[in-house]
């Protein structure tokens, strides 16, 4: 007896035995292989194209005939007229098998395709987002048989493809007969699958076979900026981003000052609301010109934000959140209707989804850097510090993860600084000075020379030199220290003690002039004592809140460091460890891992299982709460000296020798002394 032909498909690996005729398709379908297709088989969409390899494969035991698949067909010859095909391609529902064979799913045909990340610590994502598109023929209306064209939909839907239950707004249900008719009794829907009920509801529809995509918007919603990733929901390319401001900043630049406006204004709470969802919808509308995408097409959104931010986007008053226990409204995560989020700029029936926060002060961001970063799968002892107006911190390992957020406040950022700037052309990023001269050289945004280099000036003519950014502000002040110009308690010295002419007097204290630009009508930029403060109290409570993780783990020192967040992004980890902002590690175990929260909310919106993992990972990270931990306040007064007042900081030791200076002959104020205790 001749055995069946024998199919075997690559890069899985999976083989079976089919009869003569069976289309590959139906094959692929039964061995459970991932080949995709929109419209079931019928030759429309092109979805399930696949490469037929002939000869012979040792590896596999076969060998493969020319004819090992039928004809080229019609189908296959209109398509190929109309699109074009690439060079040994076949459509898998239209070739059948005739022989033994060996066939390849190119990465484009695969539905749950993985998209492969740059950074080196963060694992890939697997596509399968919740909206689908699916192509199906509903059976014309009989009036002896009666039932409604959205019941024959459903049945058709469960016939063709197998769905499950579905619901549908009437938003769609208004267009469903004009729809079925213009296309002649079919059509393509979006179906939106929710990872808890597995349920399916039917967001949007076209007439016939809609030959477009469907994107997703992850969207991380910081106190400060909002930035946003428009994505294909068929292969997770990021095809635009953008950032803006939060316009809530007019409300109070830190998140407790946004939390007692409400407080102090009746409906000051609805005005912050309205404030980021009108942010939010123009967003969405540049993000989608930009990218050159009918808004309509946009048809989920993913968030990530503080428990404050969180709140004013839901509309709830973030009253709560201002005082202990710092009760949430809600902290599990939410599926919704971009509509009840006041978000028209996109297609009204998209979905919007919110990860869940981990407690009163520890939010979605910090569960979308857990999810991007996965501490609770590391063999080391890592912490993620995701640097913004208020910093998350996760300090864990396969067996514990701990989490806690520290006011920082915006310094780091540029705000509240003297000569401060958001990162933009002109600002002072890269700083060094002479131990010897007390001179200093920088770099700025948008040019690779440094300043004395020559060229610089013709380079910088356009911006000018306009301030310094976040990174800037870290390095120069780490550079001072370095070079003698400040001592360990944060003083700025007078020109007699530093022997710099660059130390000016400024009152009863100090500055660094760090640029001179008044002789072509440029800014002085200096760096003022109150500068230093402010970066002294940032850095102090996010060492503060490291080092009650630590502690609350039992440990002195961690074996990893990742810096997270758009700043975390540019710091100089060796600048950061002289300042004292983190612990001591050796300087090739700090990391960077980019905008890890912006990265989670991209995990989240092209994978639906990696929602169901957070929100089961979030139950199993502890929560530490520094507003009411008393050692939060001694490790935040030991931290204000740079770097540190009694740790010692042994690998930042073998790299760099920090003068024993001491400016503080008159008395100066002691610092933490001044500090008020404010969440951001
Ligand atoms: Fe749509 Fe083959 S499945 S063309």
């Amino acid at each position: 007896m001749t055995q069946d032909p024998l199919v075997i498909f690559t890069p899985s690996g999976k083989r079976g035995r089919f009869a003569v005729g069976t289309p590959v398709l139906t094959a692929a379908r039964k061995l459970g292989v991932d080949l995709d297709s929109v419209c079931g088989g019928r030759g429309i969409c092109s979805k399930c194209q696949i490469t037929p390899s002939f000869g012979e494969f040792p590896k596999h035991g076969v060998r493969v005939s020319e004819t090992a698949l039928s004809d080229w067909n019609a189908v296959e010859q209109r398509y190929q007229d109309k699109r074009g095909l690439l060079a040994g391609r076949r459509l898998g529902c239209q070739a059948t098998i005739q022989g033994d064979v060996v066939i390849d799913v190119p990465p484009e045909s695969q539905v749950h395709k993985q998209v492969v990340r740059k950074e080196a610590t963060a694992h890939d994502i697997t596509m399968d987002p919740a909206t689908r598109l699916y192509y199906v023929e509903v059976p014309e209306p009989d009036m002896h048989t009666p039932t409604g064209d959205f019941e024959r939909l459903k049945k058709a839907l469960q016939d063709q493809w197998g769905v499950g239950e579905i619901r549908a707004d009437l938003t769609v249900l208004n267009r469903l007969q004009s729809t079925l008719r213009k296309g002649k009794w079919a059509l393509t829907v979006a179906l939106f699958r929710d990872h808890t009920t597995a349920d399916e509801r039917l967001l949007d529809i076209w007439p016939g076979y809609f030959d477009g995509r469907l994107y997703g918007l992850a969207i991380d919603l910081g106190s400060t900026t909002i930035a946003a990733h428009l994505c294909d929901l068929r292969n997770g390319t990021v095809i635009g981003s953008a950032g803006i401001m939060n316009p809530q900043i007019r409300f109070g630049e830190d998140l407790m000052s946004r939390v007692s406006y409400a407080m102090m204004n009746p409906g000051g709470d609805r005005e912050m609301t309205a404030e980021v969802r009108s942010a939010l919808n123009n967003l969405a509308a540049s993000i989608a010109k930009d990218a050159d995408v009918d808004p309509r097409q946009i048809m989920e959104t993913v968030f990530v934000c503080n428990p404050v931010m969180h709140h004013l986007l839901l509309g709830i008053d973030p009253v709560e959140l201002g005082q202990a226990p710092f009760a949430l409204a809600t902290s599990n995560s939410l599926s919704l209707g971009v509509g009840e989020l006041g978000i028209g700029a996109i297609n009204p029936t998209a979905r919007a989804y919110i990860l869940p926060c981990i407690a009163g002060h520890v939010g979605a961001d910090a569960a979308a850097v857990a999810l991007s970063q996965e501490p609770y799968n590391s063999d080391d002892l890592v912490l993620i510090i995701d640097v913004g107006t208020n910093a998350e911190i996760l300090l864990g390992n396969k067996s514990q993860v701990l989490a806690c957020s520290s006011p920082t406040g915006p310094a780091f950022e540029g705000a509240q600084i003297s000569s401060g700037q958001r990162a933009a052309p002109g600002a002072i990023e890269h700083v060094t000075i002479d131990p010897v001269t007390k001179e200093p050289r920088f770099q700025v945004i948008g040019s690779d020379l440094w300043s004395d280099e020559p060229g610089f000036d013709d380079i910088i003519a356009n911006t000018g030199i306009t301030g310094i950014c976040g990174s800037g502000i870290i390095e120069v002040i780490a550079e001072m220290r370095m070079a003698g110009l400040m001592d360990a308690s944060g003083l700025i010295g007078s020109a007699e003690q530093t022997g710099s002419a660059r130390s000016i007097p400024q009152g009863r204290t100090h500055a660094y002039l760090l640029h001179d630009g008044g002789a072509n009508g440029g800014p002085q930029i200096t760096v003022t004592q109150a500068d230093i403060r402010a970066i002294q109290l940032a850095k102090s409570a996010l060492y503060a809140g490291a080092r009650l993780l630590m502690d609350e783990m039992g440990v002195d020192t961690v074996d990893r460091v990742v810096l997270a967040g758009a700043f975390g992004a540019h710091i100089s980890a060796k600048h950061a460890m002289v300042l004292g902002m983190i612990p001591d590690v050796p300087l090739d175990r700090v990391t960077s891992a980019g905008n890890a929260a912006g990265t989670g909310a991209r995990i989240a919106l092209c994978n639906i299982s990696e929602r169901l993992k957070i929100e089961k990972t979030v139950h199993q990270i502890t929560k530490i709460e520094t507003a009411i931990e008393p050692r939060f306040q001694e490790h935040f007064i030991a931290a204000t000296a740079i770097p540190h007042s009694s740790e010692v900081f042994s690998n930042l030791g073998k790299l760099v020798t920090l003068p024993d200076v001491s400016f503080n002959t008159a008395g100066g104020d002691k610092p933490g002394t001044k500090r008020r205790r404010r969440r951001r």
